[in-house]
């Protein structure tokens, strides 16, 4: 039986940190949470994101946006939020509804305040390794890694799933830590060739029952960051979790997994974006 890496119970420890930063430093920091249009797992995930900001002493705006607000109205938003000083993160939820040219929007969030790290200059500083933001999916799936002792150095990490959001950072941060990295994708041929060779294995798709256990290698740490619906309405990854969990060492659950040590991660590039901005006043 594989060990369940335990994201819930470590987010809130890391949720506990920030929030006694706050508190020891006497900061004030402020997120924009920034959605548009009527997305119900958006909706969900913003809701959480306020409620994590809550717990940590951290102050929370929502923007929502209809869908026809149009893209002009999002980038005048975002705009008028760089330039306030008691905002020291905004985050636009994703995806955004068809017709908003995702580039050009993540593009105009100020990168000292882009607490996802999605814009390019951040991209581009992840992939040098002189990380301003962490990206916080990634990051989180490393702060669980470390916690339960798990070492890449070495070890064959195989990441599948190629997204700006998680595969590719994931794949960065990994090979920052020294590890074998491979990516596989919706184009990979006999995807199962390449997932059993990894020691730590990353879905990261958006599919059902992706990973089976004839897919994985006996001992691998199974990583699943997806969040899938099934058929009868429950939350699910990309791995067949009663199959995969028996031959694992270590596996992630859903929900209760990565997903709150992505929220985790927010809460701190919060705390360090306010931070930042105070040593430059
Ligand atoms: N959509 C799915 N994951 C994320 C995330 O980490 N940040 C934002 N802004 N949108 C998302």
């Amino acid at each position: 039986m594989a060990t369940l890496l335990d994201g819930a119970a470590l987010a809130g420890e890391i949720k506990a940190q920030v929030a006694a930063e706050i508190k020891k430093a006497g900061i004030n920091p402020g997120l924009a949470v920034v959605i548009v249009g009527e997305n119900p797992a958006s909706r969900i995930y913003v809701d959480y994101k306020k409620k994590d900001c809550a717990e940590c002493g951290i102050r929370s705006e929502e923007f929502a946006l209809s869908a026809e607000a149009g893209e002009d109205a999002l980038l005048a938003c975002i705009a008028a939020l760089n330039r306030r000083a008691d905002i020291h993160g905004i985050l636009v939820q994703q995806p955004l509804p068809a017709g908003y040219d995702e580039r050009k929007v993540l593009q105009a969030i100020s990168p000292d305040k882009d607490v996802d790290a999605f814009h390019p200059v951040n991209v581009g500083r992840i992939v040098s390794g002189d990380y301003a933001f962490l990206p916080c999916t990634p990051a989180g799936v490393l702060a669980l890694l470390d916690h339960y002792g798990i070492n890449p150095k070495g070890r064959h990490c195989v990441v599948v799933g190629r997204s700006d959001i998680v595969g590719k950072p994931q794949a960065m941060l990994l090979l920052h830590r020294d590890a074998t990295v491979t990516i596989c994708h919706s184009k990979t041929l006999d995807l199962g060739h390449f997932t059993r060779q990894a020691d730590i294995l990353v879905a990261a798709v958006g599919k059902e029952n992706l990973i089976t256990a004839d897919m994985v290698k006996p001992g691998a740490v199974v990583i699943d960051v997806a969040m899938n619906k099934n058929a009868a309405g429950k939350l699910c990854g990309d791995v067949d979790f009663p199959a995969v969990e028996p031959i694992a060492s270590y596996i992630t659950p859903v929900p209760g997994g990565v997903g709150p040590m992505t929220r985790a991660i927010l809460m701190r590039n919060t705390l360090e974006a306010t931070q930042n901005a105070a040593s430059v006043l």
